[in-house]
């Protein structure tokens, strides 16, 4: 069972995330996750993708796509895949085919930009293992730090407030039209296509999520 989480920036995505991969044993690939590890290295490339991030903007196709084909080389995916971020353009798309990747089923979690710009706000992050958390939505058992490890948790550097603007026309650009093909998709039979209301609590979206399976 190969499974596409898509949504806006904030909609939810790595949240459920954690919920999906841990009761379906599905293997979790967030492209976001891949670049920001490589973005501590250092290298031109590293400086060059951190750009892009910080700014809002896509990373270019070619090294997304590349660093998803080496990623599905090293892991055991035997359940099948969730893919968070990926693809999020057209070209990313049909990339698929190539990578040997099919969709069963797509879950599109919508939520209103106005609610994603106040939400994004709250989000903290354990950098190294990429749980996520909210400040008052699905705050940590110790404020600031991550449940598991106790380490700090902090603000994404793409999370102020011009950069999600950013974020969000880039999403409406770019990744609007995969919305509309998976549709297409889903009215000829090949794919499963699922929309749930994002705005309601996380409890709710996995309980629905859970239904759908
Ligand atoms: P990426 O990391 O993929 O970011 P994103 O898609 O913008 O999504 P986010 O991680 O911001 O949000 P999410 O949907 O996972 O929400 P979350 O669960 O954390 O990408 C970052 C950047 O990398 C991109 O901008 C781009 O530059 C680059 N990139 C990545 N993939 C790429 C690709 N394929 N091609 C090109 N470039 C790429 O939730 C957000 C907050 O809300 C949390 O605090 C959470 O606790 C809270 N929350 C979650 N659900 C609820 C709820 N139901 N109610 C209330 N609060 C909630």
């Amino acid at each position: 069972m190969n499974i596409l989480l898509l949504g806006a920036p904030g909609c939810g995505k790595g949240t459920q995330s954690q919920y999906i991969s841990k009761e379906y044993g599905v293997t979790h690939i967030s492209t976001g996750d891949m670049l920001r590890e490589i973005c501590k290295q250092g290298t031109p490339e590293a400086v060059k993708i951190k750009r892009s991030i910080v700014s809002g903007e896509l990373v270019s196709d070619d090294i997304v796509i590349e660093l998803v084909k080496k990623r599905l080389r090293q892991i055991d995916y035997k359940n099948g895949l969730l893919l968070d971020g990926f693809p999020r353009t057209l070209y990313q798309v049909e990339s698929l085919p190539d990578l040997g990747v099919e969709i069963d089923h797509v879950i599109e979690l919508h939520v209103p930009d106005e609610v994603i710009v106040k939400r994004v706000g709250g989000r903290r992050v354990h950098p190294k293992s990429g749980r996520t958390y909210h400040i008052l939505h699905k705050p940590p058992i110790d404020e600031g730090k991550d449940d598991i490890t106790g380490e700090p948790l902090v603000l994404r550097e793409d999370d102020t407030e011009y950069t999600v603007k950013m974020r969000l026309a880039e999403y409406h650009q770019q990744t609007t039209p995969i919305v509309t093909y998976y549709k297409n998709e889903a009215e000829e039979s090949r794919v499963n296509y699922h929309r749930l209301d994002g705005t309601q609590t996380v409890d709710t979206v996995s309980n629905q999520i859970f239904e759908i399976f």
